[in-house]
């Protein structure tokens, strides 16, 4: 910390403005999930696509999920509306700008090419049209992005290896491989192959685990995957050794509260494990995973979580905005710099 921070000095309504007002990073953000359903019939309308959903107001009743496969499935059918490079590049546009506006200074978007190259949509236009918008975003709004390429657990180790080699003459178009879709059944050792392969390949290495999983999924994605960040992570909490190693080794857990809250892994903010999470140390960072159906992107999940869990500190909130940057994958000096931005707005506050 190079700035003094008071943050006794710092009021309830004041550090929910400070929330807003921070920069910070998202780490954990699936670009196809931040489709709003007002684009979703746009683009349905543009491309002839059917949709099972008479409209916009029946496709947002479709949104009360029971769990993590209840969501996949209508994130799916909403996903079939993005045909040209055109729709990836005004899908991603419209995130970064929403993003902007909650002062997201960098974020990692995941993509899941499975998802479209099952439909015949060649790689090269996903990834050309995610990273037009990812361009326009660092030069109009001065938003630093990265792109992770995720495999979608439910299909096999082999349609995931030949993805990732399709996707190599755009190798420096990402900087990480991730691993999403329906966890329960699928666990991280069955893709030890190809995070080996990408490993190889100098690409960084993450996962969801322990969203709805076991703690042993955790375990294998860190042993057998490697992976350097664990999505969501929450379960962590049923195995003390575990949540000693992860302490340890500061894995970073990127947290997903509205998620977690809507998929029904917690009955509702209130009762979210994020505070035995960072008393156990825990390198916890806070991100809207699939906004467009969750009900908020970053700063509503910060807001709505400091809201609902007066326990939660304004030194909590400055941890997970630091460890939002200390996670992410940048230049040392670039985490430098925004870790500066961000002392300079906590203290700002006047003792
Ligand atoms: N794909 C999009 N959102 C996801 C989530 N929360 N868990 C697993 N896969 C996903
Ligand atoms: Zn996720």
């Amino acid at each position: 910390m190079t700035l003094p921070i008071a943050f006794a000095h710092i009021s309830r309504p004041h550090l929910l403005s400070l929330l807003r007002v921070a920069p910070k990073a998202e780490l954990h953000i699936h670009i196809e999930g931040s489709l709003e359903p007002e684009l979703i019939f746009e683009l349905a309308a543009r491309n002839g696509v059917k949709l099972p959903y008479a409209d916009v107001e029946a496709l947002r009743r479709a949104y009360a999920f029971t769990n993590l496969q209840s969501f996949l499935d209508v994130y799916y059918a909403g996903a079939s509306v993005l045909i040209t490079e055109a729709d990836f590049d005004a899908m991603a546009w419209a995130y970064f700008q929403r993003a902007a506006r909650d002062n997201v200074v960098h974020c990692e978007i995941f993509f899941d090419p499975q998802t479209h190259t099952a439909r015949g949509i060649a790689m090269g236009v996903v990834i050309r049209g995610l990273d037009a918008a990812a361009r326009r975003a660092e030069a109009e709004l001065g938003l630093s992005v990265r792109l992770i390429l995720c495999f979608l657990r439910h299909l096999d180790e082999d349609d995931a290896l030949a993805t990732l080699e399709a996707a190599l003459p755009w190798r420096d178009k990402f900087v990480g491989v991730g691993l999403d879709s329906s966890e329960m059944g699928h666990p991280p050792e069955k893709f030890t192959r190809v995070f080996a392969r990408a490993r190889e390949l100098g690409l960084r290495l993450v996962a969801h685990a322990g969203e709805e999983g076991p703690p042993a999924y955790i375990r294998s994605a860190l042993d057998l995957l490697r992976v350097e960040r664990v999505d969501h992570g929450v379960r962590c909490l049923e195995d003390p050794e575990l949540v000693a190693r992860l302490a340890r080794e500061r894995v970073p857990l990127t947290v997903c509260p509205l998620s977690n809250v809507k998929l029904c892994v917690f009955d509702d903010l209130g009762h979210h494990n994020i505070p035995a999470l960072l008393a156990a140390g825990l390198c916890v960072t806070i991100n809207s995973d699939d906004p467009a159906y969750f009900g908020g992107y970053v700063n509503d999940n910060f807001v709505q979580l400091f809201e609902s869990l007066p326990s939660l500190t304004a030194r909590d909130a400055y941890a997970m905005l630091r460890n939002s940057f200390e996670g992410s994958f940048v230049e040392d000096e670039d985490k430098g710099l925004w870790i500066e931005e961000l002392d300079t707005v906590f203290a700002a506050i006047e003792p």
